[in-house]
């Protein structure tokens, strides 16, 4: 797009220095709309205030092991994980691209601010051990394996370092499945996920979610 924009001024004027001028501003602009779209907007948060307000999510999202009950799959945890893979989860869930009668419920009643402070406040807790991988479906080692292609962006064992991809590293099974199951099936989208979602069978799906979850430390449940 720069290369054009460069292009086509090169043709319309005929004074080198000012053609640079005009090229170098059309880069410029380009640059700052970067740069402003990228404002990370949860540096904002107040975690105090944050595990406040998280009070009306504890009923689901802090007892270990807590199911939703249909489909059957463990309500996600999220100590540890990255404040802004969370709030762009809860504006996803404000405007119908992911869905769940409850968290679209919850998503909607929150302003802003309670989102910043809610995902500063969670992304400070800590990894825990994992106490809860006894109930493998998939194969860990042949999951590990499959895995590799996954680690680019949610790094090695699950753990990303790139704040928009979410730590997978011990995040229950069951919830991995689900999840990869609805970006397959296309009832959660996401230009990154749902292609690679696509490419999996059933199988690697449990097997990837169980190497997952397998892991000996991981995201935590807050309490
Ligand atoms: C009635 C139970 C319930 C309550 C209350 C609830 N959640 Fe959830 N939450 C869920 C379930 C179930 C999912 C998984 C839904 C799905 O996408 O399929 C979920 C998913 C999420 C996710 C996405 C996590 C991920 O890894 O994809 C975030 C973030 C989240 N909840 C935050 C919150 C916050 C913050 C609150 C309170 C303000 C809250 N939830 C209240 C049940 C609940
Ligand atoms: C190019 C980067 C990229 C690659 C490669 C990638 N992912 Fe993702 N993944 C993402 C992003 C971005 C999201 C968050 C999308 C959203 O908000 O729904 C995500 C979300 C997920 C989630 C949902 C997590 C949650 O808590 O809701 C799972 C599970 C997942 N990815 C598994 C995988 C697996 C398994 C692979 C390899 C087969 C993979 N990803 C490869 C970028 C990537």
């Amino acid at each position: 797009m720069q290369q054009s924009a460069f292009q086509s001024t090169s043709i319309r004027t005929r004074d080198p220095a000012r053609m640079n001028y005009t090229a170098l501003k059309s880069i410029l602009t380009g640059a700052l709309i970067l740069i402003s779209t990228c404002n990370p907007a949860y540096a904002e948060g107040d975690p105090e205030e944050g595990k406040v307000k998280f009070l009306m999510c504890a009923g689901c999202h802090a007892i270990p092991g807590y199911s939703n009950v249909f489909p059957r799959f463990q309500v996600p945890k999220l100590g540890g994980q990255h404040a802004e893979f969370i709030i762009n989860s809860l504006k996803s869930y404000a405007k119908g691209e992911r869905q769940h009668v409850s968290m679209t419920g919850t998503a909607l009643s929150l302003t802003e601010q309670d989102m910043q402070n809610i995902a500063e406040y969670l992304a400070s807790l800590k990894f825990a051990v994992n106490i809860d991988k006894d109930e493998a479906f998939g194969n860990p080692v042949a999951g590990k394996k499959k895995a590799k292609n996954c680690a680019s962006c949610h790094g090695k064992k699950g753990k990303s370092a790139s704040p928009g991809f979410p730590n997978l590293i011990g995040q229950y099974e069951t919830y991995l499945i689900h999840a990869l199951q609805q970006y397959r099936s296309g009832n959660r989208t996401n230009p990154m996920m749902t292609g690679m979602a696509a490419a999996l069978s059933d199988e690697d799906i449990e097997d990837i979610a169980a190497y997952y979850a397998s892991q000996k430390k991981g995201l935590s449940t807050p309490r």
